[in-house]
C-alpha cells in the first residue's frame, strides 16, 4: 500500500517538524524571559544605583581616611579621620559628636553606631570620584566585600539598617536648613532594591 506509507510517513514529518518547532520556540520564549528579567534587573540597579551613589549614602562610603560631608561632599571639617574601625580614633571619635539621633539645635546629623563604612565598600576612587555602576554593583554583590550579605540581606538591609534610614530624615545643617534626601522615596528604593533582587541581582558588564 504504497499511498497509504507515504500518507504515515508524511504523518511523521509534519509530526516530527511540529514538534521541532515547538521546542524552538518554547526556547526562544524561555531565552526571551531570561533576557527580560535581566533587563528589568538592570533597570532596577540603575534607580538603587543613583540613591547609594547620592551624598546622603556616599559619604559615609568613601575610598580615603575621611568621611565627607555636605552635597559637594566636601571633606569633614576638623581633620576626622576614619580610624581603625571606621569609629574615629579615641580623641576624636565619631560617638563624641554624633548621638543616637539628630541633635538639630547644634546641626549634628545622628543615628545608631554613627561610623564609616568600611573600605572594602566604598563606592568611590581615591580621588572623590563616584565609582561607575558596574563597580559599584559588583561591590554590593560580592561577599568577600560586602560582609557575607546574600541578596535577601541586602534588601532587609536597605529596607531596615538605620543608617540607611536616616538618608530620608536627615535633619538640618548646622546653619539650620534641611539636609537634601535621595532622589528615590524609601518605599521606591527598597521596590528598586526587591526588582533587582528578583531578577537575581544582575550586574552592567565593566565598559
Ligand atoms: C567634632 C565633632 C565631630 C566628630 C568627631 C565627627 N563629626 Fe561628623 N559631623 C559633625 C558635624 C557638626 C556635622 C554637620 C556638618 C554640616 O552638615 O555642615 C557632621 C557631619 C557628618 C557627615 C555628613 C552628613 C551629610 O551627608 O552631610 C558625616 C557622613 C559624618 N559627619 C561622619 C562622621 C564620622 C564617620 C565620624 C567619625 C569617623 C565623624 N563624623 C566624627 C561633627 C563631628
Ligand atoms: C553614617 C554612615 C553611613 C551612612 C550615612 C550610610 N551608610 Fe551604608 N554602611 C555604613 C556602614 C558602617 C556599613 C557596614 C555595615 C554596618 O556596620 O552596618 C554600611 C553598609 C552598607 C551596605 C552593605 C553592603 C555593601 O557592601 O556596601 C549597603 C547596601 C549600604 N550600606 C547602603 C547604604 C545606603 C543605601 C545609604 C543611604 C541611603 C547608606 N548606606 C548610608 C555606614 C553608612
Amino acid at each position: 500500500m504504497p499511498r497509504t506509507r507515504t500518507a504515515g510517513l508524511l504523518c511523521v514529518t509534519l509530526f516530527a517538524a511540529f514538534g521541532a518547532w515547538a521546542f524552538l520556540s518554547g526556547a526562544r520564549v524561555e531565552a526571551r524571559r531570561v533576557a527580560d528579567k535581566r533587563a528589568e534587573g538592570l533597570a532596577a540597579w540603575e534607580q538603587v544605583y543613583t540613591v547609594l551613589t547620592h551624598p546622603r549614602c556616599i559619604n559615609c562610603h568613601t575610598a580615603t581616611n575621611y568621611p565627607q560631608q555636605g552635597d559637594e561632599r566636601r571633606r569633614h571639617f576638623a581633620n576626622v579621620v576614619r580610624g581603625p574601625d571606621g569609629r574615629g580614633v579615641p580623641a576624636l571619635n565619631c560617638a563624641g559628636c554624633h548621638q543616637k539621633a539628630n541633635a538639630d539645635s547644634t546641626g549634628v546629623p545622628g543615628g545608631p553606631d554613627w561610623h564609616l563604612a568600611p573600605l572594602s565598600m566604598r563606592w568611590q576612587d581615591e580621588n572623590d570620584r563616584p565609582l561607575p555602576s558596574a563597580a559599584v554593583c559588583q561591590q554590593v554583590t560580592d561577599p568577600k566585600r560586602n560582609g557575607q550579605m546574600s541578596a535577601q540581606a541586602l534588601l532587609k538591609h536597605n529596607a531596615e539598617a538605620e543608617l540607611v534610614l536616616w538618608a530620608w530624615e536627615p535633619g538640618r545643617r548646622p546653619d539650620g536648613s534641611e539636609r537634601a534626601t535621595p532622589p528615590l522615596t524609601h518605599a521606591e528604593f527598597v521596590a528598586a532594591t526587591r526588582r533587582w533582587v528578583e531578577a537575581g541581582t544582575p550586574c552592567p558588564s565593566v565598559k
